[in-house]
């Protein structure tokens, strides 16, 4: 089964954001999604997400999924705000506890933040499968960027969030707590593995070198024979020394503190105070 795949495209974070929709009906899955955020003026704006809902709306598909490949860094995720207008259920990797245990102490989250993933609808397991309509979706286990990262295969597509980019952009950055560049290319392996025409879709693009468009479909076997990180047999002793020394020189993203508090509450902010005020902290030399 081949689902139908709409991208929406989120130039201020370079995230893109999936509607898989069954095409033997109206079901369909919102994949990580954006709340867009402006941390110069603390203000959040709904615009990314709206084209979602408008779309989803105006073809009269009904959302049975709001899916998160991982704990994004990178943007706060809008799922919450999509369920509240369109349903579905909110779901993220099994290890999103080990991501919830590591950041409630970088953020000093008082015993109210439960570090149970009990703030999604549903914890998915390596194996599990679940259905968009009668489309399947199978859940692989692909952690290295984050220890909770997941790719959804969903018919002949996978949403590999960030573990693969696009084959001349190359890979996903390792060095966030829990992260490991061994752990992520093996976790890639599994994603090569799967039928070459297997069409990928990535969680991100920033275009490349000699590259005037963005673009972010792909397939196994363009990645398994250009992919510039792990293409063309590249050892895994090789991908780790160039994937740790990159990482070495890249900067934090810029909404890093903000995301990772959201996103690690399901895309919720932190409690209001008695007064309904909403506070994000910035942890002072820890990141
Ligand atoms: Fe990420």
């Amino acid at each position: 089964m081949s689902p139908e795949v709409t991208a929406f495209f989120d130039e201020a974070t370079n995230t893109i954001s999936y509607v898989v929709r069954d095409p033997k009906g109206s079901a369909c899955a919102v994949v990580d999604s954006v709340l867009d955020f402006d941390y110069a003026s603390g203000r959040t704006d709904t615009r990314s997400a709206d084209a979602i809902i408008g779309f989803v709306r105006e073809k009269g598909y009904e959302v049975q999924w709001l899916l998160e490949t991982h704990v994004h860094a990178d943007h706060l995720s809008a799922a919450p705000y999509i369920q509240q207008e369109l349903g579905g259920r909110i779901g993220i990797g099994d290890n999103i506890r080990i991501v919830q245990d590591t950041f409630g102490k970088v953020f000093n989250e008082g015993t109210e933040f439960q570090r149970d993933g009990s703030q999604f609808d549903q914890l998915f397991h390596e194996g599990d499968s679940v259905h968009i309509g009668q489309l399947r979706v199978d859940v692989l286990h692909t952690p290295g960027h984050t220890p909770a990262c997941l790719t959804y295969v969903i018919g002949d597509a996978a949403f590999v969030g960030d573990t693969l980019f696009m084959p001349d952009f190359g890979t996903a950055r390792c060095d966030f707590p829990g992260g490991s560049s061994e752990t992520l290319f093996a976790s890639i392996q599994k994603i090569l593995a799967l039928p070459d025409e297997t069409r990928i879709f990535v969680g991100h693009d920033y275009k490349a070198p000699g590259r005037d468009d963005y673009a972010w479909e792909t397939t196994v076997g363009e990645q398994k024979a250009l992919n510039v990180h792990v293409g063309s047999g590249k050892s895994a002793e090789d991908f780790v020394k160039m994937r740790d020394a990159r990482d070495a020189t890249l900067a934090m993203p810029k909404l890093i503190i903000p995301s990772l508090q959201v996103n690690m509450r399901a895309g919720q902010m932190p409690p209001a105070d008695e007064q309904g005020n909403v506070y994000l902290k910035v942890p002072v030399n820890k990141l």
